[in-house]
């Protein structure tokens, strides 16, 4: 098989990058508008908010504070279980803080009511939620997102930060991958 493209391996283009930035152009007014004056903590959670959280912390006018964690979902494949593991936390001590998580995608919903739970017990002012992606008819828990940038179907997709066994990731757009990639 040919490694050296992808085009082969994309079944559909949901997503363009022009889409994208658009949306990030009014998620980042947004978020400028509701913490002008305060102190504001991005938290990305690595890997897959690797690209939402460098084109939306750049559209901020708000000199945001930035900090990582690493987070596994154990569960099988491309099923999330909601039991998860921090990897790798936060330097940051979140006491009296405005943390926003960003994240690339809210599936089951699992992992991000962990973690926003998780953040909560560490004393914060508050904890909010921005997801480039949300698949509404894969949710499990409900989980109050304050910034989505787009509600797609329930299908696997790969690019901008997600992954298909850590390929992928670094498309510019979001797509479906064509059937031959999971034999
Ligand atoms: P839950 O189900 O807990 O899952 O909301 C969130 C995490 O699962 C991964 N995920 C995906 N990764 N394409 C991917 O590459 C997808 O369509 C997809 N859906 C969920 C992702 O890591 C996310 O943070
Ligand atoms: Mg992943």
């Amino acid at each position: 098989m040919d490694q050296s493209d992808v085009a082969g391996d994309i079944a559909e283009i949901l997503l363009t990058e022009e889409q994208i930035g658009s949306k990030l152009d009014e998620m980042a007014a947004q978020i400028d508008a509701d913490y002008a004056g305060k102190d504001l903590l991005l938290v990305g959670v690595l890997k897959g908010a690797v690209m939402v959280m460098a084109d939306l912390s750049r559209r901020l006018h708000h000199p945001a504070h930035m900090d990582w964690m690493a987070v596994s979902s154990y569960g099988s494949g491309t099923k999330s279980s909601g039991v998860v593991r921090i990897l790798k936390d936060l330097d940051a001590d979140l006491t009296g803080r405005n943390v926003l998580i960003v994240e690339d995608i809210i599936d089951s919903g699992l992992t991000l009511s962990w973690l926003v739970a998780n953040l909560r017990s560490r004393g914060p002012e508050s904890v909010e939620i921005a997801a480039a992606l949300r698949k509404p008819d894969a949710a499990k828990v409900e989980v109050d997102v304050k910034y989505v940038g787009f509600d797609i179907p329930n299908e696997f997709v790969v690019g901008y930060g997600l992954d298909y066994a850590e390929k992928y990731r670094n498309l510019p757009f979001v797509a479906t991958l064509a059937p031959h990639v999971y034999s």
